[in-house]
């Protein structure tokens, strides 16, 4: 009997098919989740609706009330599905998130901090890695609703209408 407890406590967890989903919504939030990765909260903004995220994985999907921009030194889009991974000190594998620079919008294909922190964050935009200081991060913004229709679309960069510049 006392094996048998012992069995479906140690044995169970495993024998599930799918991955759990360890952190939900209803534990704590994905705010949190940056913070216990080393990462500033303010990374994400005001107004997500739900996320998931299994532990075991890093990878996670935030669900946002809707498209939109916030304001740092530069503008981010984020969309409404923004997915990656993460692990301590960064974010890799991330889509839905876009930098605006120079009039075009850069996807943002991963994050990440030094360990330890020297104040300093990074984003990759595929070419090169932009420096922000980390303090523009520290608390989720405001997200002004905007659609990726108000960009378009050039190649792997979004132009926002009336301002092609060519680089
Ligand atoms: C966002 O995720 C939801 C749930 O997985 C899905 O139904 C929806 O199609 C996704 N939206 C976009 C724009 O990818």
């Amino acid at each position: 009997m006392l094996f048998l407890l012992f069995f479906f406590l140690y044995f169970t967890p495993s024998m599930a098919a799918e991955p759990r989903v360890v952190v939900t919504s209803d534990l704590k939030s994905i705010y949190d989740v940056l913070s216990a990765h080393g990462l500033p909260k303010g990374l994400l903004p005001k107004g997500i609706r739900d996320y998931e995220f299994h532990e075991e994985s890093g990878r996670f999907v935030v669900f946002l009330d809707r498209e939109c921009n916030a304001m740092f030194e530069n503008q981010l889009h984020y969309e409404t599905n923004v997915t990656g991974t993460l692990s301590y000190g960064q974010i890799g594998a991330l889509s839905g998130i876009s930098a605006q620079d120079l009039f075009l919008w850069f996807p943002v294909k991963g994050i990440r901090v030094d360990i330890p922190s020297s104040g300093v964050i990074y984003f990759d935009v595929g070419v090169v890695f932009k420096q922000f200081s980390q303090s523009l991060f520290e608390t989720p913004p405001e997200c002004v609703s905007a659609s990726k229709n108000q960009h378009r679309k050039i190649g792997n960069q979004f132009v926002e209408s009336g301002s092609v510049k060519v680089a």
